[in-house]
């Protein structure tokens, strides 16, 4: 059994599975090189401090760099009796360089350490994140300007509603993104915050310097109160909150994915790299990545609930309850950066059968709300037009027609203030191009709504 760290005041011998249930060196070896930044930040402190000599420093700074070194020519052994990243790369420095490495946790605990660590990590992968989203909206501006004049079906409880354009439809995600990128932007102002030199809870007797490492780590701002340092962790949270929003966003666009790509709708069709055979049934081609990313919506919002329910409750200062708030938050990392690449992928290669939406949008009823408007144009109050209009619906239904097909008598009969005009203006192009109010769902306006959307980029 290695010698801990810690060992001074114990007398007995550790047991190896209770050092494995301890041990975070499984989930917390990513941290590895925000553990060394921070570590050679804190070092040069020191040194500037006069609380450790200038050959102390660089015999530490030496050792940190070849440990990263070994890591990443993965000649590095992790062990678990040394319990995470920071007491084993410790515990090597020592190793490497002798007496000068025990001198580096002088004015520091693993409390602020390892908070150092994560907001570090945390801001590194929060910045990669909105970068992926970025992507996300660029593929989606792209498509909504390459099939302007593509028009769907538009829903309301999965009925046929209004027609309206492709591009007005998969805008609506871009700005769902928007958002996101927004709240990830701002979560960032939280995450971007010091804590190194709150030490385990109350700060130090040395006369340390805390806007150095502040700013020779590039953080913005500083925790001004050294209990709150150590326990903060609503930056976890809130990442873990915006990731589960954007994968429930992403969620919603894997649902009309895998509708718009059934016989039934056979709207669009998914490249065959972003889809699955069936091992029994040879005929298919399943939408398993938008499957798989509408049912990792799940995971990252337990995640989130994981970490709610973690902090609840919790005193201050640390608790190694804290610990284990990592490997949900690495996972929705993990899971959110592939979700938005294979959507991306997904989108950037998707077809779109434009005979099958022009089919579907002369051949039902999503015009109707056109015609009761034409009523109303022509003095008719809109409940009477709209009893009028579901009466010929009805009737339609009956006669297995749609409502271009009535013989204008019909239309007379039940309101003789319909015109011949009325034929051209339920076709599906004047139905929607006739939408001309701000953020509609007309040509001119969706034109107009790209223009905003390319600004936001
Ligand atoms: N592995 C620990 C964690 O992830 C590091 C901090 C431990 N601090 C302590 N005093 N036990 O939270």
């Amino acid at each position: 059994m290695s010698k801990k760290a810690w060992g001074g005041r114990f007398q007995e011998d550790s047991i190896s599975w209770v050092e494995e249930f301890n041990a975070s060196i499984h989930f917390d070896k990513v941290l590895i090189e925000e553990d060394i930044n921070g570590s050679i930040a804190h070092a040069n402190m020191l040194a500037a401090q006069n609380i450790i000599t200038e050959e102390e420093n660089s015999l530490i700074k030496d050792g940190l760099m070849s440990i990263l070194d070994d890591y990443n020519n993965n000649k590095l052994v992790f062990s678990v009796s040394e319990e995470d990243i920071h007491m084993n790369v410790e515990a090597k420095l020592i190793e490497k360089i002798g007496a000068a490495g025990g001198k580096l946790h002088t004015a520091r605990s693993r409390n602020d350490q390892v908070a150092t660590d994560m907001h570090l990590y945390v801001k590194k992968e929060v910045k990669t994140v909105i970068e992926s989203i970025e992507l996300l909206q660029q593929t989606i501006i792209e498509l909504a300007e390459n099939h302007i004049g593509v028009i769907m079906p538009g829903y309301t409880h999965l009925q046929r509603a209004q027609p309206i354009l492709f591009s007005h439809h998969i805008l609506t995600y871009f700005w769902m993104l928007e958002r996101d990128k927004s709240r990830f932007n701002d979560a960032l102002k939280r995450i971007d915050v010091s804590p190194l030199g709150a030490g385990a809870i109350s700060g130090t007797t040395f006369n340390i310097d805390r806007f150095q490492t502040k700013d020779e780590l590039g953080f913005s701002g500083i925790y001004h109160n050294s209990m709150d340092a150590v326990s903060d962790r609503d930056y976890i949270v809130e990442t873990l909150a915006n990731i589960s929003l954007s994968m429930v966003h992403l969620s919603r666009l894997s649902e009309e994915l895998i509708f718009w790509t059934t016989d039934e709708a056979n709207f669009v069709t998914l490249s065959d790299a972003f889809t699955t055979g069936s091992s029994m049934m040879p005929q298919k081609k399943n939408p398993d990545m938008a499957e798989l990313i509408r049912g990792k919506s799940g995971r990252t919002a337990g995640h989130l609930m994981s970490m709610l329910m973690l902090l609840k409750g919790l005193p201050l200062t640390y608790n190694k309850d804290m610990q284990e708030d990592k490997e949900g938050l690495f996972d929705s990392l993990t899971t959110i950066k592939g979700s938005l690449k294979i959507m991306n992928g997904m989108l950037e290669t998707l077809t779109i059968n434009e005979e099958v939406l022009e089919e579907a949008v002369t051949e039902d009823f999503s015009n109707a709300t056109e015609l009761a408007d034409y009523l109303v144009a022509k003095g008719i109050p809109f409940r009477d037009s709209h009893e009028i209009v579901g009466k010929l619906v009805l009737s339609c239904i009956n006669k297995g027609i749609y409502l271009k097909d009535l013989p204008l008598p019909e239309f007379k009969a039940a309101s003789n203030v319909i015109e011949e005009d009325i034929y051209s203006i339920l076709s599906p192009q004047v139905v929607v191009n006739r939408r001309i109010s701000y953020g509609s769902t007309g040509t001119e306006s969706v034109k107009q709504q790209l223009e905003v959307a390319k600004n936001h980029m």
